[in-house]
């Protein structure tokens, strides 16, 4: 296995989002990142910290996509009939510009990014995945919310012949999730549409799913069909279900424990530790706001254990 240099935030240029299939060598990235002058800050980054990106095939096989099922292995088994193609988005609420678009119409404006980040789950694993997608804030702006779109609010897909999820009641379906309008402009909250350099896979959240990466995995919204702009706070799925255990905001913090387990540390799924040995795979510190602690500034003055 190889380590590539993980680092917080870049925009990709042209240049680096061929660099999908060379994710595992440092030296390409290297490379890359000299040739559009980018080494200063990757330079940084570099000094920073050395973090394996988890093997794709463990990334595309163990997930959460209750639409198809509770245990990590349902998604990549049962969404290979979820149908992704054509795709539309709703696009309502506080906005100058609502409409049903196209998906590949309500992106084609916005730079292409690559980003690798940390995503941290809520039960205490976390990976690092490369994704390609577009900054919301770019499609936010496109829209144009008008000055009472406080909140951003979105919907999975609801089609329960190809979910089979949707058939039982174990959550309150569409999954839905949402984010006050200045987590949603963040340049590090992405619109994802591949990961490793391929379209998503559908277990991953395809055609289109959010990232925000300080923030619990939940919050990272798969299959998006809807967004609206509103004045008051969305209700969430998770935080509906069970409000004392998931809140809206969901910021990483090792501080505030989950009620049923600590949030101090974490196992990470690097691929570092297979079979008998990853029961005994050490965990590593969790970080606040999942090491994105450029973000904080958005909550100065809050109660983060309060507004959790
Ligand atoms: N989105 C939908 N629609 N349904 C889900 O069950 N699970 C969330 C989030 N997005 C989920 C979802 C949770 S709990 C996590 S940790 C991440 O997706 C997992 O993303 P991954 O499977 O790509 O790692």
């Amino acid at each position: 296995m190889t380590v590539i240099k993980h680092f917080n935030k870049y925009d990709a240029t042209e240049n680096q989002v061929t660099l999908a299939e060379t994710f595992y060598s440092r030296r390409a990235l290297l490379k890359g990142a000299l040739a559009t002058g980018l080494t200063a800050s990757i330079g940084q980054s570099v000094a920073k910290e050395d973090e394996l990106v988890t093997p794709k095939e463990l990334a595309f096989s163990y997930n959460n996509f209750y639409e198809f099922g509770f245990d990590k292995e349902d998604p990549a088994k049962y969404a290979d009939q979820l149908v992704t193609d054509p795709w539309a988005v709703e696009v309502s609420g506080a906005c100058e510009q609502p409409g049903k678009f196209d998906l590949a119409d309500m992106i084609a404006k916005a730079q292409t990014v690559e980003r690798i980040y940390r995503l941290r789950c809520v039960e205490a694993w976390s990976m690092v995945v490369p994704w390609q997608g577009v900054q919301l804030a770019d499609v936010i702006k496109a829209l144009k919310p008008t000055s009472d779109a406080k909140y951003v609010s979105f919907e999975t897909l609801y089609r329960p012949d190809q979910m089979p999820g949707q058939r039982t009641g174990s959550l309150d379906w569409p999954y839905r999730e949402g984010l006050r309008i200045d987590e949603a402009t963040h340049p590090l909250t992405l619109l994802a549409t591949g990961a490793y350099g391929q379209d998503l896979p559908n277990q991953m959240g395809a055609p289109i799913r959010l990232v925000v990466p300080w923030k619990y995995g939940f919050k990272s919204i798969k299959s998006i069909v809807k967004i609206h702009f509103t004045e008051n706070m969305p209700e969430t799925t998770w935080n509906q279900s069970a409000p004392n255990e998931y809140g809206f905001f969901a910021n990483v913090n090792p501080e505030v424990d989950h009620p049923r387990w600590s949030q101090a540390t974490e196992r990470r799924i690097d691929g570092s530790a297979t079979g008998f040995s990853a029961l005994f795979q050490s965990r590593i510190p969790t970080l606040p706001f999942n090491g994105y602690t450029e973000v904080a500034e958005l909550y100065r003055g809050m109660d983060l254990r309060k507004n959790y």
